[in-house]
């Protein structure tokens, strides 16, 4: 992101952790272009200055909405950054339905989210196929955020801490340290997801400091300490300070309460 004269001012580094907060809306398959548009500039006119400053904004809306709201967010000199819900690892060729990184690096795409727990239940995405995409992420010179969490079932059985570290590690083996300092990393705990019911703020807070741990252990502690960690899962305008007080987290990444530019602006000044 680069400042533009007369634009909305860009994040600050969290003076606690060396890191910059990230506010991430997923979408998921939900508005059209149109409704996407009105969204965009009703959140836009709802957030103030300080919002901006706090954190950085990212929607990831649809794949169909992205060219509009590039041009709505370049027009109108909004310091939202533009995001995608998925990509496919392969430059071109034969893969019908699918989207690459170049194609939406080349719409203005800064972050990508890979490996949504949705990804990996409903269309059988597993660890391989996540670790190529974050490699082309990468390779486009956008930043991955990559979504882990354990199942209900999994917690349940006490292998929170083993899916954890399998799923990151997976996805982060082929990536050279200089450039895995950008990763952004979601901990949603799939039960946790659209339930209403979040992790409790320490659970949340535990599962990142074992990522970070993760990357420290197969890295380098330069790099744990750079990487950043959201939290994700029925996150709302009544939650979500209390996730950001935690120094373990960097931001969160926000489903339905992303919908409604209200509840989001709500949110994002909470
Ligand atoms: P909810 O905020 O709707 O629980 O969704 C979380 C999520 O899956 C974000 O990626």
């Amino acid at each position: 992101m680069v400042a533009r004269k007369g634009e909305a001012p860009l994040p600050k580094v969290n003076p606690r952790t060396g890191r910059t907060r990230l506010i991430a809306a997923n979408w998921k398959m939900n508005l059209n272009h149109l409704e996407a548009i009105q969204v965009v500039q009703k959140l836009h006119f709802k957030l103030r200055t300080s919002d901006y400053e706090y954190c950085e904004i990212s929607i990831h809306p649809p794949f169909v909405d992205i060219r509009s709201l590039q041009l709505l967010i370049d027009s109108d000199r909004m310091n939202f950054s533009l995001g995608a819900q998925n990509c496919y690892f392969e430059a071109k060729g034969a893969f019908t339905g699918e989207v690459s990184t170049q194609m939406l690096s080349k719409l203005g795409v800064r972050n990508v989210i890979v490996g949504h727990s949705e990804r990996r239940s409903i269309f059988q995405e597993d660890d391989g196929l996540i670790a190529k995409k974050v490699k082309a992420v990468f390779d486009s010179q956008m930043i991955p955020i990559l979504c882990v969490g354990e199942t209900a079932d999994e917690r349940s059985d006490g292998l929170s801490a083993d899916v954890l570290s399998r799923q990151v590690s997976t996805a982060i083996k082929a990536v050279t340290p200089e450039v895995l300092s950008n990763l952004v990393i979601a901990y949603e705990p799939v039960w946790a997801i659209g339930s209403g019911t979040p992790a409790s703020v320490k659970d949340a807070s535990d599962g990142a400091d074992l990522i970070r741990g993760t990357i420290e252990s197969i890295k380098s502690k330069e790099v744990a300490q750079a990487v950043r960690i959201l939290y994700g899962g029925s996150v709302t305008s009544a939650n979500s300070r209390d996730f950001l007080e935690s120094s373990s987290l960097d931001g969160l990444l926000v489903g339905g309460a992303s919908l409604d530019p209200d509840d989001f602006a709500a949110l994002i000044e909470a």
